[in-house]
């Protein structure tokens, strides 16, 4: 007889181990899948979205619109609206972002009725020129970021934010 035979112990124990191993495997996999499925999932980044407004319509005054586009947060899923200041400047479509540089509160155009043609920022009196450029002396440090702009059919698509190129 051979000294490598395999015990009937040593058969038992590795069968088990085996089947052990292996349906220890079937339940893990699930929940490590589910504690990272996040992370596999494919995320548009730099998507453009479709506003309500068309190019036609867009004049040198600037307008708000609405930008409505679901947020995945890990499993939580939820609807957003931001908004952008869009006007025309020339042939080109300008969209500014309304986050105010001091401390992100929302700037709105022509609020302030000493300064009509200006975004102003009520919350510590920010000052922007409509190009989005800071004026000194105001809180702000920087000029109002500008959202990426695309047309499709006639419409206004925004994406996502750049520093200004405007200023
Ligand atoms: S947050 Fe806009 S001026 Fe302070």
């Amino acid at each position: 007889m051979s000294n490598n035979r395999v015990s009937r112990r040593q058969f038992l124990s590795y069968t088990l181990t085996g089947v052990g191993g292996f349906m220890a495997a079937g339940m893990l996999m699930p929940m490590i899948r589910f504690a990272i499925d996040p992370v596999l999932q494919k995320h548009g980044g730099g998507d453009f979205i479709k506003t309500e407004h068309k190019i036609a319509d867009i004049t040198d005054k600037p307008i708000k619109v609405d930008l409505k586009f679901e947020q995945v947060d890990a499993w939580y899923k939820s609807e957003v609206t931001n908004v952008a200041w869009v006007f025309k400047q020339g042939d080109q479509i300008v969209a500014l972002s309304p986050v105010c540089k001091h401390l992100g509160c929302m700037v709105n155009w022509g609020e302030n009725s000493e300064y009509p043609d200006q975004f102003f920022c009520p919350c510590h009196g920010g000052r922007y020129e409509k190009n989005g450029k800071n004026i000194p002396g105001t809180p702000p440090t920087g000029p109002l970021d500008e959202y990426e702009v695309k047309e499709e059919a006639g419409y206004l698509l925004l994406g996502p934010t750049k520093a200004n190129t405007l200023v």
